[in-house]
């Protein structure tokens, strides 16, 4: 066993000149484990002095110490040059390159064309002077056509074909509801304006079972047609542009008395009825007049149904109009078919972002 110490040499300078060579600390590893790991030759001779004849144990000891010692030192020293090494290379190839494009901006969103319109309206009528409130769409009977001066049975109660969820609940089929309801609420004055979704069941290009509405309501003293007349000019000249002119029709609701259906002077033709090149104009049908909502003077039997609330057919009274907004929208955006609005087909809904 007196080749021993010499063999333990041999094994130093071969492994010096691995580690010296080493060029990833992944290969270094691969060494360690090779020359000083639990398996590696070094290792079992210091394991096995025991066995060997009590002369030997010394120098043996000894000198496999002294390269295990040697090694170790030269795998440490390796390591840390071979990590200066990879960081400097990090930072001479990894540098960011300002030059180069950024990732694409993710593409914004924007609110859908009804959120638009419903929104610019409530603006107009905030102007105003017009409260924005909100109601329930799920309704009594009572609110949707009874308070309303619907007398049970009335065939009026046909005019707007209805969900009903029981003999005495239903989906409204109009925003009016809130109309009764505020003036419970509230005693005179009173200027609201209530949007929101109704329901009918109905469903072709200008009907959907799902719609929206903006009711309006203004109850004071000395109400008259004229200021209904006043506000809804104003609106639409805010909505459609300053050279537009409003025309009230005579029509019928049973909660208002007149009842007027209005008018906005067409803007695509500029009240003509006609196009540039002569052609009918397609928005008015050539009639320069465009219906947009119905309206009236508020019935006193409406009022009949709120006296309790302050609201005294001989001393207050009022107008009230309702438009749909997606109708409105429609008009103003040459929107050709209404189930467009709830499609939600993006193609659609990008034309319109804000
Ligand atoms: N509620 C009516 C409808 O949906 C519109 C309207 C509201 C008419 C207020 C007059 C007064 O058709």
């Amino acid at each position: 066993m007196a080749d021993v110490p010499a063999r333990l040499e041999g094994i130093r300078a071969e492994a010096e000149a691995a580690i010296a060579n080493a060029g990833t600390a992944a290969e270094l590893e691969e060494l360690r484990v090779l020359y000083t790991g639990r398996r590696a030759e070094l290792t079992q001779t210091l394991r096995s002095i025991g066995e060997l004849a009590p002369d030997q144990r010394g120098p043996v000891g000894k000198a496999a110490n002294v390269v295990k010692q040697a090694l170790e030192a030269k795998l440490a020293k390796r390591s840390e040059a071979l990590e200066g090494y990879e960081l400097e290379r990090g930072l001479a190839e990894d540098t960011v390159d300002v030059t180069l494009p950024g990732d694409p901006p993710r593409p914004a969103g924007h609110l859908h064309l009804v959120t638009q319109t419903r929104r610019e309206m409530e603006d107009i009528f905030v102007g105003l002077g017009f409260k924005v409130v909100e109601g329930p769409e799920v309704e009594f009977d009572y609110y949707n056509f009874t308070a309303l001066n619907h007398p049970p049975d009335h065939p009026a109660r046909m005019l707007q074909d209805t969900f009903y969820l029981s003999e005495e609940v239903l989906l409204r089929t109009h925003t009016s509801p809130m109309q009764v309801r505020s003036m419970e609420a509230q005693e005179p004055p009173i200027y609201i304006v209530v949007p929101g979704r109704v329901y009918r069941r109905d469903s072709d290009a200008t009907h959907t079972p799902m719609f929206h509405q903006l009711e309006g309501l203004a109850i004071d003293e000395d109400i008259t047609l004229a200021d209904l007349r006043g506000v809804l000019l104003s609106f639409a000249r805010a909505m459609f542009g300053p050279e537009r002119e409003v025309r009230l029709r005579s029509g019928y609701f049973p909660f208002t008395e007149p009842s007027v259906e209005v008018d906005v002077s067409c803007f695509a033709c500029e009240a003509r009825g006609y196009l540039a090149d002569g052609s009918r104009c397609g928005l008015c049908k050539g009639t320069a007049w465009i219906e947009i909502l119905g309206a009236g003077m508020v019935d006193p039997n409406v009022l009949g149904f709120v006296t309790d609330s302050g609201y005294d057919p001989e001393r207050v009274q009022g107008f009230a109009f309702g438009m749909g907004i997606d109708r409105i929208a429609m008009l103003k955006h040459g929107v050709p078919d209404l189930r467009l609005m709830f499609e939600n087909d993006i193609r659609f809904l990008e034309q319109f972002g804000s």
